[in-house]
């Protein structure tokens, strides 16, 4: 049996990354899945790839989650061809470092925009479909600075910290219709966000976890399916941390 057949689930950021192997992830445990890139085209190919190895829809939907136009058509698409929505994955996110001194109005509207602002307008969008069918999972991608917070990532911390709260707030208000709000806050992930930071401070990071290894992009993916299946129905409001015990 598998874990998520013919639910209907739309994942964010999903060219590369965590993303794209939770899309694999979710098409290989049978979901009919929408997978959202920003770039026109990009992910054609990876989405017949999976359809074919998998036997399930994996449909491409093109739209940057800071444009709440692009987000309502997706949705809109959603309801149309299918008439309900049981996941919403907020993946899609960016990470821009800045020591506090250097901090611009544009960076923190930029990380903003990306990182929270989306994630409650898909929330609000999503709420709309998964209310009326009075059940669902939304699962969003925190991250262990957001808890922890790290030196020279003020802005990113504060978004991941916002991600967990709106976690923690919508599971509280969206709990009366059956629809489940869980983050997972991966610590580092073997992934170019994470190899952004350049291979000293990779070398350097390594040391602080405790299980000797980064993570994989399928260790959280993993978590993902886990949050998004009915094996977690009675499993609101919780950040899963997905570390490998690690510290920041
Ligand atoms: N890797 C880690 O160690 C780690 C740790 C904690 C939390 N996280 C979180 O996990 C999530 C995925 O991270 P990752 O490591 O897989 O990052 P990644 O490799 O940089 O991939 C990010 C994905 O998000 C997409 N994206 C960014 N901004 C977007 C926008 N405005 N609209 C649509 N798509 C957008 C990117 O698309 P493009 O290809 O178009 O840029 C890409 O597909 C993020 O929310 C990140 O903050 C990651």
């Amino acid at each position: 049996m598998k874990l998520l057949e013919k639910k209907v689930c739309l994942v964010t950021g999903t060219s590369r990354g965590i993303g794209g192997e939770i899309v694999k992830r979710f098409a290989q445990e049978g979901a009919v899945v929408y997978a959202n890139a920003r770039k026109e085209g990009s992910i054609d190919e990876s989405s017949k790839h999976w359809e074919d190895a998998y036997g399930t829809s994996v449909v491409p939907v093109y739209f940057d989650v800071t444009d709440e136009n692009g987000a309502k058509q997706a949705i809109m698409k959603i309801k149309k061809e299918q008439g309900r929505l049981d996941v919403l994955v907020n993946n899609a996110g960016i990470m821009k470092d800045s020591v506090i001194g250097m901090i611009s109005s544009e960076l923190m509207k930029e990380v903003f925009s990306a990182n929270v602002f989306s994630v409650i307008s898909l929330i609000q969008l999503a709420n709309k479909l998964m209310g009326r069918q009075k059940s669902g999972s939304i699962i969003n991608l925190s991250s262990i600075v957001g808890v922890e917070g790290s030196a020279g990532q003020l802005v990113y911390s504060a978004s991941k910290g916002a991600v967990a709260a709106i976690t923690k707030a919508a599971a509280k208000e969206l709990a009366i219709n059956n629809i489940r709000v869980n983050a997972i806050a991966p610590g580092m992930i073997d992934t170019d966000l994470f190899r952004s930071i350049g291979e000293e401070n990779i070398e350097r990071n390594l040391k602080q976890i405790k299980m000797g290894r980064l993570g994989s992009t399928t260790d959280v993916a993993n978590a993902a399916v886990f949050l998004a299946s009915d094996l977690s129905s009675y499993i609101t409001g919780q950040i899963l941390g997905v570390d490998g015990e690690a510290s920041v």
